[in-house]
C-alpha cells in the first residue's frame, strides 16, 4: 500500500560511489553551523537529557512566535505551535489530526513523495492535481483546485515554495485559495518548509499572513533545510486555536517529543541563524544561476527555472523514461539526479537537480552533463529500454 522512494532506489546505485556528483535528494552540502552545535553541546552538559513537554520546551515555542513576528509579521501566540521531528513528521501529525479513512485530499503534483505516502497511512487517499507549465514556469490556478473537491475532500495540502518544481503561489492565489476552503469547509495544510529560499529578496508568503485564527489552517515547518540541519530531526507545526489538546496528545503517542538538548539548538538556530540563512539563499542563489544559464544553453534540454526551494526540474527530448535517463547519466556522467517519477503523477517526464551545493561543483556538475550531453548521451537509446 505504501510506496518505497524511487529516489532511494536510485540513489543505492551509487551512494558510496566517491566519484559520483550526488544531486538527487533534498539536503545541502553544508554542516550544521557551529553556534547551533555548541548549543547542542552546552545543553547535553548542563543536563538536558530528560523527557520534556509533548508540544516541546516553552522557550522553543516562544522562540518559533518569535521568529513568525520578525519574519512575517503575524503574531502567533506560543500556545498554537507544536514541536515536531521534522518536517515529516509535522505532516503526519496534521494529516493524524484531521482526516479520517476515506477522506480525499488534493495534493498539487508532482510533488515530495512523502506526502501522499503520510496520507496513506492514515488510510485517506490523495488526490493529485497536476501543475500546468506556461512559457516554462509551473502554474495551478485555483479553479483547478475548485473543480478537483468532492464530496470526500477534506484537505488541500499545498507546499509553496514547492518541492519539486519551484513554484511560488502567487499572493492573490493563495488569498483566493483560501477562501475556497474555508467557504467549502476544508482543512488546509500548508508545507512552507522552503519558504526562506526565494530568489527575490523577500521571505515567501505564508498562509499565516492571509488567516483568521478560526480557519481550518495547519502550517508545516522544519529546521532540516534554513539552518542546515536535516539530520537533527526537528520541525514545527502550527495550529488553530482549540487544538491544543489534539497535538498535545498526537506529540506524546507519537514520539513524546523531540530530543531535549535538540530542542535548545533549535533555539539557538532562530535566535541567531537569521545571517546564516541569508548566507545559505545567497549561495543557493549561484548555484540556481550556475545550472539555469547553463543548462538552457544545452540542446535538447528544458530548465524550468524555479522561483523558490532549491531545486530546479529539466525535462530531456527523449521518450526514455527519467528513471532509465537518470540511471544512464549516473553511469556515464556520474552526477546524481532525482528521476521525476519519483514525484509522483506529472513527474515523469522531468528530472530534479538540487543545488543547494556551492557554485564550484555546480559548475563541475554542470560541466559533467555538457559533455555528457554533447557526447551524445540523449540520443543513445539505453540497452534494455522499453
Ligand atoms: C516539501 C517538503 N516538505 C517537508 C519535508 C520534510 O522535512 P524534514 O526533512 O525536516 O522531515 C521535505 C524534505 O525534503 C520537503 O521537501
Amino acid at each position: 500500500m505504501v510506496e518505497g522512494s524511487r529516489i532511494t532506489g536510485l540513489a543505492d546505485l551509487a551512494r558510496d560511489d566517491p566519484a559520483v556528483i550526488k544531486l538527487w535528494i533534498g539536503e545541502g552540502d553544508l554542516p550544521t553551523p557551529s553556534f547551533i552545535r555548541d548549543a547542542a553541546t552546552a545543553a547535553l552538559d548542563a543536563g538536558a537529557t530528560r523527557y520534556t513537554y509533548s508540544l516541546g520546551l516553552p522557550a522553543l515555542r516562544e522562540a518559533l512566535s518569535d521568529y513568525h513576528a520578525r519574519h512575517w509579521r503575524v503574531e502567533v501566540p506560543p500556545e498554537r505551535f507544536a514541536v515536531t521531528v521534522g518536517g515529516m513528521n509535522a505532516i503526519m501529525q496534521a494529516c493524524q489530526a484531521v482526516l479520517e479513512p476515506g477522506d480525499e485530499v488534493i495534493v498539487p503534483s508532482p510533488a515530495w513523495p512523502n506526502v501522499s505516502e503520510a496520507i496513506r497511512i492514515v488510510g485517506a487517499t490523495p488526490v493529485p492535481l497536476l501543475f500546468e507549465t506556461v512559457q516554462g514556469k509551473f502554474t495551478l490556478p485555483v479553479a483547478s483546485f475548485a473543480a478537483a473537491i468532492t464530496d470526500r475532500t477534506r484537505a488541500i495540502i499545498v507546499n509553496s515554495p514547492s518541492n519539486p518544481t519551484g513554484w511560488i503561489m502567487p499572493e492573490d492565489e493563495m488569498v483566493e485559495l483560501l477562501e475556497l476552503t474555508r467557504s467549502r469547509g476544508l482543512w488546509l495544510i500548508s508545507d512552507e518548509v522552503y519558504n526562506r529560499f526565494t530568489y527575490d529578496g523577500a521571505v515567501a508568503r505564508s498562509f499565516l499572513e492571509f488567516a483568521s485564527p478560526g480557519d481550518r489552517l495547519i502550517v508545516t515547518n522544519t529546521f532540516s533545510k534554513n539552518w542546515a540541519m536535516t539530520g537533527w530531526r526537528a520541525g514545527w507545526l502550527i495550529y488553530p486555536p482549540g487544538l491544543e489538546m489534539v497535538f498535545d496528545n498526537l506529540g506524546q503517542y507519537n514520539t513524546t517529543s523531540i530530543p531535549t538538548f535538540v530542542q535548545h539548538a533549535a533555539i539557538a538556530a532562530l535566535r541567531d541563524g537569521d545571517s546564516f540563512v541569508q548566507e545559505l539563499v545567497a549561495r543557493c542563489a549561484e548555484s540556481r544561476a550556475v545550472f539555469c544559464d547553463g543548462l538552457a544553453a544545452l540542446p535538447g534540454l528544458t530548465v524550468y527555472r524555479p522561483d523558490g526551494t532549491f531545486y530546479l526540474l529539466i525535462r530531456a527530448e527523449s521518450e526514455e523514461d527519467s528513471f532509465s535517463i537518470a540511471t544512464r547519466i549516473l553511469r556515464e556522467a556520474k552526477v546524481g539526479l532525482a528521476p521525476g517519477i519519483a514525484f509522483g503523477a506529472g513527474g515523469d517526464r522531468y528530472l530534479r537537480i538540487c543545488f543547494a551545493i556551492s557554485p564550484a561543483l555546480a559548475r563541475e556538475a554542470l560541466d559533467r552533463l555538457g559533455g555528457w550531453i554533447h557526447a551524445g548521451g540523449l540520443e543513445r537509446r539505453p540497452e534494455r529500454s522499453r
